[in-house]
């Protein structure tokens, strides 16, 4: 290998066409027929499993731990889609107070198990301690019927059945696995993302599980894999709680349910059961007991999954993207004119357009000059602004035949140290992206890490960094991670020299689609010097690969079938056209350096590139929480990135959908999570992006992007969108602190920070399906505009007769009913946002960018319920540290007209409390003191009910929260 070029940037090469203009890919894409080979998809197939009976539990040992058994096959295989198990291996784990962990495998561990590697993906959950528990001290109680086997668990403290396998067969074959549970009538289950739904996903409906990049298909799988659902359930009660109401009473409880397996399934839920139909690994099987709160049992499947990272202060600034800026000239303009308009905008994204040949880790020397984007970093870092690139999963596969491409370091380091998956011959497997044909990095093999990190350095370096210490990004996007191929197989296996192909779609700079011509691909030259050593180490490669992918399937099933990896037996409903597995993806038989084939890991791809990326970022920028954001994801992925949802489309129904997408995202532990805002594809219209920058607002991720082609979007490009966005965001760089706290408890304890109505009121029935409206933490409703030609917006105020909403804007406590949906004016720029009564938010005098609000005086929003109390709290420390030298805790409380603040921690946040405002003030206040001193500025208004009390800096000049205070009025 030693005559392979040394590893530069491809800037520096000087033969390299210029610019990201795609004319000179004269080669249009020779792919493979793009949509596989026609699957019948097997949900909507005769069922084939009527023959199976399922198994029956032998050699039973049952401990205070748990119960382990063996399950022997009952009668003759039924071979329904694959070879049955005669035996398998019962192992049930009481692991937590509220946890029971159902693990079924085969007897001789043949099956892949996803949780035996710890290598790919690690959480709590496997480190639970079991000391102290027994079967009598935990929540639960699993039982089952031994001939034939069934279980159901139940919750002690009510005895809600959660998980009910009775009448329902296992059926276990090598290529196809179905565990039902039975359900309640009208059963309310919220997660097993990603799809496009309603946040209730409703009675029946298909779920199928493999990572896909598609733009918004209704009901489909896309890019992110979580099996876990919550389930919310409802009692009627007798008494009432509503007087002067005829409505009945409710109690509730939750429950949760997560079957960890990164291979591909469906899951089918029917007004009767849900089931799972798995085409490979084994059973595991994880079952929370839950509480009366739906808050509490998403803490336990989040702890244990593992915490959501801390995001940056910064992060929650306004972001702006567009796929299609042609150079920074452009985006130089953009921040001149957000500027001008007086819109903030915190940072700045590139799309591919930067890339050089739209290849990983290289920029464009044309567009995007070192020398400009000097000047813009020295620019942005002075004002306080960021810059995020994005990165592809898919590395350009270097054209041996073309000089000019050996230059590409991140093909060849990777080629040299072997780190991109394979084909089963043990051939570097080849698809296609953006850039051409490309190779994509194996994110589970133990050299990974630093060619990853190395990459990452380099694209530094491209930027016009001249130092290891001084990464000139704030953080890094990464897209196409399921990862996503646009041909089928490993179409570029034999034609890599013909690379750069074109993509069978348009690139930027280009007005119309590429003209596709299916060239004669039988016989592609390789004669060149890189081709024969290519080919050779591919075969010494395949000799190694071939080994240990025996290793590994030497016993495909217990009949010895051979398994069908790309088209299996049970076809699950692959949203892709004909269903084929490999269609738009890379393909379920590419191996991982161990041989372990996609198949078994395939949804799983996405997480370990975001782990991968977030220990690069770690080492290259010591003591900084990394930011990344990642398009594909998997549970647990909310420990490394943020996700987007995708791409959407410029219509209402996509803006709607972006409440459950993010609302679902925030109960799998995944909290920092927006959609595209004002629409991804298809042209966006003054209405839409004005009500969309407003409801992005109040997305935890708020960032405006679109794609090449469509139309410009950005918020200064219409009088009403801008004034939309000024407004909206003069909230939300207001409520900083809160979003802030928000963040905190979310990565300390599992929070949501943006919440749907029914984890605040539980006992509400009518808001199981409520996804309109959402909640920002516990104390903010937001309503938004969802429909065109409007100016009202229909909204419910959920709680009691007692609970006391107050209007944003006004200060005015809102009148309504329980159960009412109100109807709301809502002038094009305006949102409506309500405050619960209760509740204290920490707010501080909003700026143009995060950092300069920090530097702002601290406000406070007291919203007094009925007996005058309220209650809130803040979290602040130095917004960037993972951990940080000192951090700040601080408690309000009110009650009896006094409003006390108490401190925990030593980060002072240096900056003084300028105003305290209180809602629901009964009558104007004889006096106002502060720590017992009086304060003579403050003003009373008797319409709105509040008391605004003002200058309160004198008191507080050390830093608003360094001292105990109380205020009294
Ligand atoms: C697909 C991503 O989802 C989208 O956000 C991006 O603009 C394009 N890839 C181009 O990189």
């Amino acid at each position: 290998m030693g005559s392979f070029p040394s590893i530069l940037l491809a800037q520096n090469s000087s033969s390299s066409p210029s610019g990201t203009d795609a004319s000179y890919r004269v080669i249009p894409t020779p792919y493979t027929p793009q949509n596989g080979i026609q699957q019948n998809v097997s949900v909507y197939e005769p069922y084939r499993g009527n023959e199976c009976h399922g198994y029956r539990a032998k050699n039973i040992s049952e401990s205070q731990k748990g119960i382990t058994g063996i399950l022997e096959l009952i009668g003759s295989p039924c071979n329904a889609y694959g070879a049955d198990y005669p035996y398998l291996f019962l192992n049930v784990t009481y692991e937590t107070e509220e946890r029971v962990h159902i693990s079924i495998r085969d007897l001789n561990s043949s099956q892949f198990q996803f949780s035996k590697r710890h290598d790919v993906w690690q959480a709590p959950l496997y480190y639970a301690s079991t000391s102290s528990l027994n079967k009598s001290n935990v929540f639960y109680e699993f039982s089952f019927n031994a001939d034939p086997f069934e279980f159901w668990i139940t919750r002690k403290t009510d005895g809600e059945v959660l998980f009910d396998t009775r009448g329902n067969h296992l059926v276990f074959e090598d290529q196809y696995i179905e565990l039902t549970t039975n359900m309640v009538d009208d059963y309310n289950i919220y997660g097993l993302a990603e799809t496009i739904h309603g946040f209730r996903l409703g009675n029946n409906l298909t779920r199928t599980f493999w990572n896909n990049d598609e733009a918004s298909p209704l009901d489909r799988n896309m890019y992110g894999t979580h099996p876990y659902y919550l389930e919310q359930r409802y009692k009627p009660l007798n008494s009432s709680n509503f007087t002067n109401s005829n409505q009945t009473t409710y109690s509730s409880s939750s429950h949760g349910v997560l079957m960890l397996t990164a291979n591909g399934m469906d899951v089918l839920l029917r007004p009767k059961y849900l089931q799972y139909r798995m085409i490979g690994g084994v059973i595991d099987l994880y079952v929370y007991s839950g509480s009366s709160s739906p808050k509490e049992t998403t803490k336990q499947y989040i702890k244990s999954i593992g915490l959501p990272q801390m995001q940056q202060y910064w992060t929650l600034g306004y972001h702006m993207c567009r796929w299609g800026y042609q150079n920074i000239t452009e985006i130089m303009r953009v921040r001149e004119r957000m500027h001008n308009s007086s819109i903030p905008i915190e940072t700045f994204w590139s799309d591919v357009d930067y890339m050089h040949n739209l290849r990983d880790f290289t920029v464009d020397p044309t567009s995007y000059p070192r020398d400009q984007f000097s000047q813009f970093f020295h620019e942005i870092e002075s004002s306080h602004q960021h810059y995020i690139p994005i990165v592809d999963a898919g590395v350009y596969a270097a054209n041996p035949t073309n000089r000019s491409d050996d230059t590409y370091g991140p093909f060849y380091e990777g080629f040299e140290k072997d780190l991109f998956l394979k084909n089963p011959d043990g051939s570097i497997y080849i698809g296609e992206v953006w850039p051409g044909f490309a190779v994509f990095p194996d994110f589970i093999h133990p050299n990974v890490q630093e060619y990853w990190k190395h990459g990452i350095q380099n694209l530094s370096y491209a930027f016009g960094s001249n130092s290891s210490n001084y990464i000139p990004f704030s953080g890094l996007w990464l897209d196409m991670n399921e990862p996503s191929s646009f041909c089928v197989g490993s179409c570029g296996s034999e034609l890599v020299n013909w690379n750069p192909v074109h993509p069978p779609m348009m690139l930027p700079g280009e007005s119309s689609s590429p003209v596709f011509v299916y060239p004669n691909i039988s016989n592609p030259s390789n004669t060149t010097e890189f081709y024969s050593a290519y080919t050779a180490v591919l075969s010494q490669y395949h000799a190694t690969a071939t080994t240990s992918f025996q290793t590994v399937h030497s016993t495909p099933g217990p009949l010895g079938d051979k398994p069908n990896i790309n088209h299996p037996p049970y076809a699950i409903n692959q949203e892709q056209g004909n269903h084929d597995l490999a269609n738009h993806g890379v393909s379920p038989n590419a191996t991982h350096y161990d041989g372990t084939l996609r198949y078994n890991l395939f949804n799983v791809y996405g997480y370990t590139e975001g782990k991968v990326t977030h220990q690069a970022l770690s080492e290259l920028q010591p003591g900084r929480r990394p930011f990344i954001l990642t398009r594909s994801n998997f549970v647990g992925t909310g420990t490394y990135a943020a996700v987007w949802l995708g791409d959407n489309h410029s219509n209402w129904p996509n803006m709607y959908f972006s409440i459950p997408g993010m609302l679902t995202y925030n109960m799998l532990g995944i909290p920092m999570v927006g959609a595209d805002v004002c629409g991804f594809a298809d042209n966006s219209n003054e209405e839409l992006c004005a009500r969309w920058m407003e409801l992005g607002a109040f997305s935890p991720f708020y960032r405006n992007h679109n794609s090449q082609g469509s139309s410009l979007q950005e918020p200064y490009l219409w009088g009403s969108v801008a004034e939309a966005s000024r407004r909206a965001m003069n909230i939300r760089y207001s409520l900083l602190p809160y979003w802030y706290t928000l963040l905190n408890q979310a990565s300390s304890e599992g929070n949501t920070i943006v919440t749907p109505l029914f984890f605040e009121f539980p006992d509400e029935p009518h808001l199981a399906e409520a996804d309109r409206q959402f909640m920002v933490g516990d104390a903010l409703l937001v309503s938004p505009v969802l429909d065109p030609n409007t100016t009202k917006v229909n909204g419910v105020f959920p709680g009691n007769e007692s609970t006391v909403w107050y209007d944003w804007y006004n200060h005015t406590a809102i009148e309504h009913k329980p159960y009412e949906n109100k109807t709301m004016d809502a002038p094009l720029e305006h949102i409506n946002v309500a405050i619960r009564g209760s509740k204290v938010i920490p707010m501080q005098q909003p700026a143009y960018t995060t950092e300069e609000t920090r530097e702002n005086p601290f406000n406070l929003l007291v919203a007094l319920d009925k007996q005058g109390t309220a209650r809130g709290s803040l979290y602040a420390d130095d917004g960037v540290s993972v951990t940080p030298n000192a951090t700040l805790w601080v408690d309000f409380s009110a009650k009896s007209n006094e409003l006390s603040s108490v401190s925990f921690g030593n980060y002072n946040v240096r900056v003084p409390l300028a105003n305290v405002t209180i809602l629901g003030v009964s009558s104007s206040p004889k006096q106002v003191q502060f720590n017992n001193e009086a304060v003579m500025s403050y003003n009373y208004i008797n319409e709105t009910k509040e008391l605004i009390i003002t200058k309160l800096e004198n008191f507080t000049s050390i830093g608003a929260f360094a001292k105990n205070w109380t205020v009294s009025w």
